[in-house]
């Protein structure tokens, strides 16, 4: 192959948040977290191709149309773990990479450690630098505490920061959701310091996963997890966007079985028994105004990973 023209794609997984307790802030400005993670059916692409200098470009999935508020220099998540790959392996090239992004700048569902997570393995296959999976899960760590997540899928207890991972035993086969986006972004440190500010002077609890929510994995029933979904950033988001309130009273007067801001917000996943039930809600929230912009989703799904090998061998 000639390695000028060498191409690779990798698709990561968008996540939410199907419990999120959060503990005192440490000393390093994080907050100990016991957060379970789902990763869900919307994805965002990767490609890497050969390149001298290092660019990125990030582009709609449709009309391929470049997206706003995403930065495209040093600071982009993609770039900086491009960077830091090349770092650690000496790697002397440049790369191109082109984001399809489809997860919601901003909204609580992990689309810049996708990004992250699918530039890791993308530019490991390009640079043939060969890092082991924990390797790669040891960088992805230092560039957010959601990227280790980006690159195992499924569903998984995360510790510390939420950087630390444990698949969770569950059983197999789907859960359909609802998640309804929101236009107006919610800053994810923001909303950290308005749980802070909500909760002074309150003692914290040690953070921990919600009673019953291993069972309900376990036991793949949707009703039972509905009913355990939790999240403490929730009023903090809430009150950040009091609009999300009447979000989430209308997904459940609709019938969802479960609604749960998704990490720092603004989207919100409503749980729903089946692809049936998925479409009955979008039309809810949308015919109510609640909320006009809805995307059905699955999970649990894979992590980061290639979906073309290589291209362009001459
Ligand atoms: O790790 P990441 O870069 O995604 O975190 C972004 C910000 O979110 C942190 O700078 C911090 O303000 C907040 N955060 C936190 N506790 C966590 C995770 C994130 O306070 N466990």
């Amino acid at each position: 192959m000639n390695s000028g023209d060498a191409r690779v794609t990798v698709r990561a997984p968008a996540k939410i948040n199907l419990s999120l307790a959060v503990g005192s802030p440490r000393d390093d400005g994080y907050h100990e977290v016991v957060t379970v993670f789902h990763a869900v059916s919307l994805f965002e692409d990767v490609e890497a191709s050969s390149a001298d200098d290092l660019s990125v470009e990030v582009m709609t999935p449709s009309a391929g149309v470049r997206v706003e508020g995403v930065p495209v220099d040093a600071s982009n998540l993609a770039v900086r773990a491009a960077e830091l790959l090349a770092d650690r392996c000496d790697v002397d090239a440049g790369v191109r990479l082109r984001i399809t992004k489809r997860v919601p700048v901003a909204g609580g569902m992990a689309g810049g450690s996708a990004d992250a997570a699918a530039a890791l393995v993308a530019c490991d296959a390009l640079w043939r630098t060969g890092l082991s999976r924990d390797e790669l899960r040891e960088l992805a760590a230092e560039l957010g505490s959601d990227v280790p997540f980006s690159l195992l899928g499924g569903t998984a207890i995360g510790t510390g920061r939420g950087e630390q991972l444990t698949p969770a035993l569950a059983r197999g086969g789907e859960y359909h959701w609802v998640l309804a986006l929101s236009d107006e972004p919610l800053s994810t440190p923001a909303v950290y310091a308005e749980c802070d500010r909500l909760r002074a002077g309150r003692p914290i609890r040690e953070p921990d996963v919600p009673d019953g929510m291993m069972r309900a994995l376990r036991s793949g029933d949707p009703e039972a997890l509905g009913a355990v979904l939790r999240n403490d950033l929730q009023p903090a988001a809430c009150s950040l966007l009091p609009d999300l309130e009447q979000v989430l009273e209308v997904g459940l007067e609709y019938g969802a079985l479960g609604s749960v801001v998704s990490g720092s917000g603004p989207t919100v996943a409503f749980l729903v028994r089946d692809n049936e039930a998925a479409l009955d809600l979008s039309v809810a929230l949308a015919a109510s105004g609640a909320a006009q912009d809805t995307v059905r989703v699955t999970g649990p799904v894979h992590g980061a990973r290639l979906v073309e090998p290589v291209a362009l061998e001459r």
